[in-house]
Order: C-alpha cells, then structure tokens, then sequence
C-alpha cells in the first residue's frame, strides 16, 4: 500500500514537471546553433547607442516592459500602422528606440537570416541596456516568435498609468502573472530616464482642494512647478530618478523614503493609502538599504515579466522586418 502510494507521487511529480517543461519553453541557449554570435552582436549594437545617448537604455528597457505586457512579448509593440500599439495613450510621444531596435535588428538579420525574432532582440536588448547602465545581469531565455497583430485596446487597457493608485496598478500585473514583488521591484527600472511634465504635473498645482500632493517633497516640488508651469505644453523633461538619471542604481527607493519620487505611481509605492502599501513599504526600504537585494529581485522579475505569454513552437514567425509582419 505505501509502496503504490510512493509510486503514485512520484509519477505525479514526474507528470508535474513535464507538465512546466511544456509550458516554459523559453531557453538561454536557443540560437546556440543558429546564431551563434547573437549575444555578441546584440551588445555591440547596444553600447554603440548608449554611447550615442545614454537615455537610450531606459527607451529600450521601457519598450520590452510595453511589450510584454500587452498580448505577451511578442514585439506587437513595434508594428507600424495607425492601429498599432505605438499609439495607444502610454506609448504615443513617449515610446522611443524604434530606429535603434532596427539597427539591431539589421546586424543581426546580416549575421543570420530570417532566424532571430524581434521579441527576443527586445529582450537581449533590455538586459544589455540594464547591465551597460551600471545594473545587474540575468540569463536571458530565448526563443519567443513574432506576433500577427498589434492590439491597441490592450495597451490602452493593460498598461499602467502613473495616474493610477497602487491597487489597480497591482492589478495589472496580476493581469499578466506579476506579483506585488515584481511591482515593487521591477518600478526601480525608474532609476533611469525620463518623464514628461504632462506625466506627473497633475500633482504639483490642485492635486487637491487645498493644493498641491502632500507626499511630495517641499524642495522638490517648487523646482517641478518652475519646470512644469500650469499653462506650459507637458513635453518638457526631467529624470525619473533625480539623482542619477543615467546610472541604474538604487536611488529610486532612497528617493521614495524623502518624498522624492517623480510620478504620483512611483511615490504611491511608499506612501500609498491602499492596503497593498504594506508589502510594498517594506519593500521599498529594504531595497533602498541594499542595492544587491534589489539587483538580485530585479533581475528575477524581469526573467518573469520575459515570459509572459511567449509565442513558441510554429505559432506566430519569425519578422523579417520589426515594424511590418512578413
Ligand atoms: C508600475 C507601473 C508603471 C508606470 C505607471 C509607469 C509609467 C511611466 C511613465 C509615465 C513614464 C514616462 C513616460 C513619458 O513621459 O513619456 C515612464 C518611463 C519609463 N518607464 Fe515606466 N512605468 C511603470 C513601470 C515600469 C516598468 C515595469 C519598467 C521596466 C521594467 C519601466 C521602465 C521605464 C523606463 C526605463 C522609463 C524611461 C524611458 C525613457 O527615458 O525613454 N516602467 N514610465
Ligand atoms: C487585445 O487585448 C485584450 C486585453 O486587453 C484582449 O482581451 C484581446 O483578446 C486582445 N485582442 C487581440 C486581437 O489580441
Ligand atoms: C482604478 O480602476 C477602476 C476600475 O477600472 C477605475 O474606475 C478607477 O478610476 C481607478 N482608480 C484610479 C485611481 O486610477
Ligand atoms: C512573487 O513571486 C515570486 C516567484 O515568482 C515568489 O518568490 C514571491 O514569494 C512572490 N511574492 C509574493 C508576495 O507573493
Ligand atoms: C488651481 O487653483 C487655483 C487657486 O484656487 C486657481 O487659481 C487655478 O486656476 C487652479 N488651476 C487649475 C488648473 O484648475
Ligand atoms: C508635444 O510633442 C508632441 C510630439 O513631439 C507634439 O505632437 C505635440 O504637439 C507637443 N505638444 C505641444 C502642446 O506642443
Ligand atoms: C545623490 O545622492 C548622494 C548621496 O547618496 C549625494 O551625495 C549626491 O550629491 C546626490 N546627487 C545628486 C545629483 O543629487
Ligand atoms: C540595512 O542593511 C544592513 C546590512 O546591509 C542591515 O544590517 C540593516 O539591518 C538594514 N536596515 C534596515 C532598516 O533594513
């Protein structure tokens, strides 16, 4: 009787992992043969553009996060069209990095034809901006194919707004398989790069009725309400991470705990009222404390938001050109 019972658990064990074997099909070695120098050619690319402009590697990061979170990572985001994704409200005049995405995937396509998909350049890409900014490395898995479609309702929809509070943001990455781990760690990609006025200034003027948002530091927000005058266009700039907008670092937390966080989304990690603020606060101070607690929680939800919803196998192709299906 015990004997059938082990029998019975380990080949439910076995059926088990054969059962995530199937479901994760991504590896780190999937063009081992067939592009064998993909690794290589990709951070080439990448640290000529950073060294073009070092805000490139925060674009680029940005463009795999919009990515995978609307229909998987599937490169939807880089289709051309006026009923892609590129327009979609988080995306239109902000996302940025198409050309470069071409320029790589150009060196690649030289290399080896018709073999690389555009979703796993995106990838390769993101780590390599992250790494070449002064952050931690992972193994990327490969192997995700091109999608057929853009779905501009799905970015609209399931991209997170920095109006949003914490509840509904951690809703939407609920929506894709992200915990509130990954929401605390994978926001300190805001490290890097810049946001426009029109993406935080709501907070600086009637926020309430008796003023400005009150989580927002006194210093801080007389500078922003000069950068962001109440009838100025919203196009000006300015770095998500005050303090070093080019290194990716821990910073971003350090600032959340002065009241120094950029969007009303970044601040709410710390000072949120929602009952989600209680994970998230402990999280944010443990970041701010030890920067390779962060790298280390970092580099993991990015392996994770990486394989949301991957198109593997024969489904989907392989995009000649990253802006058009073939
Ligand atoms: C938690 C919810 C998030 C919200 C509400 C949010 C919102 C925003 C907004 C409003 C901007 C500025 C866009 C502009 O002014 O045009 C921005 C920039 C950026 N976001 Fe996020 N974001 C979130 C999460 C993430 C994640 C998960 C990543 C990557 C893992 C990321 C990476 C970036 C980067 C790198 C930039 C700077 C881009 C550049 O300078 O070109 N964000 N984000
Ligand atoms: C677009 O995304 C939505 C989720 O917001 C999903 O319900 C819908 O099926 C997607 N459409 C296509 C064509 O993929
Ligand atoms: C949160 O989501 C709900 C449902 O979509 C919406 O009605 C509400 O306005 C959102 N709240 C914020 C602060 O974005
Ligand atoms: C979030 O998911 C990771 C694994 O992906 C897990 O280790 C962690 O415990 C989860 N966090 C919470 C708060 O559920
Ligand atoms: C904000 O409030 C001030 C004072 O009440 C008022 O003068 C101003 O017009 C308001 N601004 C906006 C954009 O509503
Ligand atoms: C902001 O910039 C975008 C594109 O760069 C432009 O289309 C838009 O007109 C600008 N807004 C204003 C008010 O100038
Ligand atoms: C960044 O923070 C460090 C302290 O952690 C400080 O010494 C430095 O002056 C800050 N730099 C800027 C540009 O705020
Ligand atoms: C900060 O980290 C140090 C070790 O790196 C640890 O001893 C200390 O308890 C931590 N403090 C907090 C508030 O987490």
């Amino acid at each position: 009787m015990k004997m059938m019972w082990n029998i019975f658990l380990i080949t439910s064990f076995l059926i088990l992992c054969s059962t995530v074997t199937v479901r994760s099909q991504l590896t780190s070695d999937f063009y081992q043969n067939t592009c064998p120098n993909l690794l290589k050619i990709v951070r080439q690319q990448v640290k000529t553009a950073l060294k073009n402009e070092m805000r490139m590697g925060a674009s680029l990061l940005r463009l795999h996060f919009h990515d995978c979170f609307v229909n998987g990572c599937d490169a939807s985001l880089l289709l051309d069209g006026s009923d892609g994704e590129k327009f979609a409200g988080p995306n239109k005049n902000s996302a940025r990095g198409f050309d470069v995405v071409d320029t790589i995937k150009s060196a690649v396509e030289s290399a080896c034809s018709g073999v690389v998909s555009c979703a796993d350049i995106l990838a390769i890409a993101a780590r390599d901006s992250v790494l070449l900014s002064g952050g931690p490395s992972w193994d990327v898995l490969l192997g995700r194919r091109d999608g057929l479609v853009a779905n501009q309702t799905g970015a609209n929809n399931g991209l997170p707004s920095p109006f949003e509070n914490l509840g509904n943001i951690t809703l939407k990455f609920a929506a894709v398989g992200l915990n509130i781990t990954d929401v605390a760690s994978l926001s300190g990609a805001h490290t890097i790069g810049l946001a426009r006025c029109t993406t935080f200034s709501q907070r600086l003027f009637n926020f309430t009725e008796t003023g400005p948002d009150s989580t927002l530091d006194t210093n801080m927000l007389t500078d922003l309400q000069n950068l962001c005058p109440q009838n100025g266009d919203g196009n000006t700039t300015t770095a998500l991470d005050q303090n070093s907008t080019d290194l990716f670092d821990n910073h971003y937390y350090k600032n959340l705990l002065n009241g120094k966080g950029l969007l009303f989304s970044d601040q709410t990690l710390y000072s949120s009222s929602d009952a989600a603020v209680s994970s998230t606060k402990t999280l944010v101070e443990s970041y701010s404390n030890d920067s390779t607690l962060f790298f280390t929680a970092f580099a993991s939800s990015m392996m994770k938001m990486g394989n949301i919803s991957p198109l593997t196998g024969s489904v989907g192709e392989i995009r000649k050109n990253c802006r058009v299906i073939n």
